[in-house]
């Protein structure tokens, strides 16, 4: 149990608040384990519609927590209980919503590419930092993110690290609304897909996601691959390390 996800159902929607403000809401094991547990239960409870992502005002999530990492590049720490989030992210059949209020980090980005509708305020940034932290992409976005964006942009993102803001988010595709309140914006549209037929909407979002389902399932493996290789890197001991030291990392030894 962890009380930095508040998980709550009303009108036939869940939503699923990270509420770790102090850190960012940086997202450690036993958040993704609590995240994992509300979608299962979200996905096996017939009276749940949808399921609505949200955050902070300021900050939807500064990614995976960096301690948690540093520990797993040390040689102790778990990566599996987090795993299970993405499974279960991904096997998801109900429509996901998402408000982004503020900062959308590594898995703060990478999560949106499975959810269907994605609103974000003006302050909202994005930014998948993966490669600067000597990592690899994760949670299918290796396949998602060029899919959605174009494989250009998409170098952007994941291999420049740049940041976007919601305008330029909304131009290339990867969010659906820049708007004052998205908690609100977000709630609205699930209210409303809550209201619709729910057999029809489940089908449509299967057909909708088809031709990604085989190429993300395979993506993940691999990239779970490569990732658990590259956590455990003297590359990312340095990146880690230089981030807890608040320095800037230096790859100029490998
Ligand atoms: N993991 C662990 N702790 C994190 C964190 C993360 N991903 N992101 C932020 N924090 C912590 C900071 O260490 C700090 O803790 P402290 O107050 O105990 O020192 C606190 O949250 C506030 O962060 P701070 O860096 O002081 O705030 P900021 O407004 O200057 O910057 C960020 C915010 C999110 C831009 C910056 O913290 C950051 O770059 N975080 C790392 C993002 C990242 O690389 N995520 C992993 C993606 S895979």
């Amino acid at each position: 149990m962890t009380q930095h996800i508040q998980v709550s159902t009303a009108d036939h929607v869940t939503t699923i608040r990270l509420d770790r403000p102090d850190k960012k809401n940086a997202i450690t094991v036993d958040m993704y384990v609590a995240m994992a547990e509300a979608l299962d239960a979200a996905a096996g409870d017939p009276a749940v519609r949808a399921v609505v992502f949200a955050g902070a005002r300021d900050c939807f999530t500064s990614g995976n927590d960096l301690g948690d990492f540093l520990r797993i590049a040390q040689g102790g720490g778990e990566s599996a209980r987090a795993l299970s989030f993405l499974g279960s992210l991904a096997a998801f059949d109900k429509p996901l919503l998402a408000a982004v209020g503020g900062l959308a980090i590594g898995i703060g980005t990478t999560m949106l590419l499975h959810c269907d509708l994605v609103y974000a305020a003006p302050a909202a940034r994005f930014r998948t930092p993966f490669v600067e932290l000597a990592l690899v992409p994760e949670a299918g976005s290796s396949v998602l993110l060029p899919a959605l964006v174009g494989a250009r942009r998409a170098a952007q993102l994941l291999l420049l690290g740049e940041t976007i803001d919601a305008k330029t988010a909304l131009d290339w595709g990867l969010i659906n609304g820049v708007v004052d309140d998205p908690d609100a914006a977000a709630t609205a549209a699930a209210a409303r897909l809550a209201r619709s037929a729910p057999g029809a909407l489940r089908a449509t979002r299967a057909l909708i996601r088809r031709g990604d389902r085989e190429a993300v399932h395979e993506a993940m493996r691999i990239e779970g691959q490569v990732f658990a290789e590259r956590l455990r890197s003297p590359e990312a001991m340095e990146a880690f390390q230089a981030f807890m030291a608040r320095r800037p990392a230096d790859f100029s030894r490998f």
